[in-house]
């Protein structure tokens, strides 16, 4: 069978998702993904059945508190089968600023006087700060700035950047502003030549599919759930052979138990179980599209990632090519998405009017977006952009439809 065929079944994905019939929102074409996802049916379910009747202490013996513990446990197990994890390689924490700076707090121990750490400029602020922090434990920082005329992050120039003094290298696998996706697995084998531990940010790539975790050979990468469909909470990965030299940041009696020893207190509970409704979810999309069965869940997750690419290529393009052929906008990255190069992640300006008058005018034409500098401030500075004023982002994911694109397109033609 030619499974190449398959589409992603846009009407099935959105009758998941509450959002679309809710009379506030259903109106709504909603393009701020990259802010914040929409939630399945079944993690607003997983979240009520948990508050209903197991919101108590978890991991007693009475059965409210049994399942309770068994649910919390079900729900990071089924996230490692995701990403192609170990069980004690995950950690879920409140946000991804939050999983970095502490994970920051415990690489320290690597860190001596004169080591480099290598970050970027396409990062958002949340994967530079805390290694930037570590200034103070004598390490020199590095800056690897992406190219101006094209805004990729190129692997040519961190080859001239490497040393042998550099220990950290903190890169994002996709800009939540430019939108390309940075080859992670070809970074990884480079810095790995040189010892150098990688912490990639995966926040806005991991909404477009997610990542094979071994396949990229990462040996930190964090993501926030409240972007993949999930509630606010953020999941961090770590390799094990990492994890385990790292210190006990959380009381003292739970030394060598990591990965729980990295945050000083463990994610909320109630989102934590409604995690399980993403990995229905994912498991219901695979099977309405497909009927084999003898897959593992990282083979299923391959193939959805596929369907759900070619959707997003096929609703995005015609917005980059629009942006891009007007010439009073200025579009901040590729101008196509071909083999999942780019998120559909949109940044633009215009050269006429402010970022703050067009995403007005998107607001009152029912286009759900925003103009922000969306923590990004050091890329925006290096494209000469207002921070206050910011970029309009339209930010699209699979439950995007090409209705919604065409509708975009129209106003955008207005302004
Ligand atoms: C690329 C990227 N990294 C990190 C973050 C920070 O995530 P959190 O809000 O979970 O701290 C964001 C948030 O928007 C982001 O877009």
């Amino acid at each position: 069978m030619a499974l190449e065929n398959i589409k992603l079944d846009i009407d099935y994905v959105r009758s998941q998702f509450p959002a679309f019939k809710d009379p506030l929102s259903k109106d709504w074409s909603f393009f701020e993904n990259a802010g914040g996802s929409y939630v399945p049916k079944n993690v607003i379910d997983k979240l009520t059945e948990f508050m209903t009747a197991t919101k108590v202490q978890p991991y007693a013996e009475y059965p409210m508190s049994k399942i309770a513990g068994e649910n919390m446990d079900k729900a990071t197990e089924l996230f490692t089968k995701m990403i192609n994890a170990k069980n004690n390689e995950i950690l879920i924490g409140g946000s991804t600023s939050i999983n970095l700076y502490v994970l920051s707090n415990a690489l320290k121990k690597f860190i001596n006087k004169g080591d480099e750490i290598i970050v970027t400029n396409q990062d958002h602020e949340a994967n530079i700060s805390p290694w930037r922090r570590l200034k103070e434990s004598g390490a020199k920082i590095i800056e690897w700035k992406f190219n101006l005329d094209n805004h990729e992050l190129e692997i040519s120039q961190l080859e001239k950047l490497i040393t042998s003094k550099t220990k950290i290298l903190a890169v994002t696998h996709c800009s939540n502003i430019v939108g390309s996706i940075n080859n992670l697995k070809e970074i990884c084998k480079l810095a790995h030549k040189k010892n150098i531990i990688v912490i990639g940010d995966g926040v806005s790539y991991a909404p477009h599919g997610f990542p094979n975790v071994k396949e990229l050979d990462v040996d930190f990468y964090t993501f926030s759930l409240y972007k993949t469909y999930g509630p606010h909470l953020a999941l961090l990965y770590g390799k094990e052979e990492i994890l385990k030299d790292l210190p006990n940041q959380n009381h003292e009696f739970l030394n060598g138990n990591y990965p729980y020893t990295i945050n000083p207190g463990g994610p909320n509970h109630e989102e934590l179980v409604s995690l399980i409704g993403i990995y229905e979810y994912f498991e219901n999309l695979y099977y309405h599209h497909y009927k084999k069965d003898n897959l593992t869940m990282v083979e299923k997750i391959s193939k959805i990632n596929q369907l759900i690419s070619d959707h997003e290529e096929m609703v995005s393009n015609p917005i980059l090519e629009y942006i891009f052929k007007r010439e009073d906008l200025f579009l901040i990255g590729k101008n196509k998405i071909k083999n999942k190069n780019r998120a559909p992640t949109i940044s633009f300006t215009s050269k006429k009017i402010s970022s703050k008058k067009i995403s007005e005018i998107l607001v009152k034409n029912k286009i759900a977006t925003r103009n922000d500098n969306f923590y990004a401030w050091r890329c925006l500075e290096s494209l000469g952009i207002d921070l206050e004023d910011g970029v309009v982002r339209l930010s699209m994911t699979h439950y995007n439809s090409m209705e919604e694109t065409k509708k975009l397109i129209k106003v955008l033609e207005k302004i």
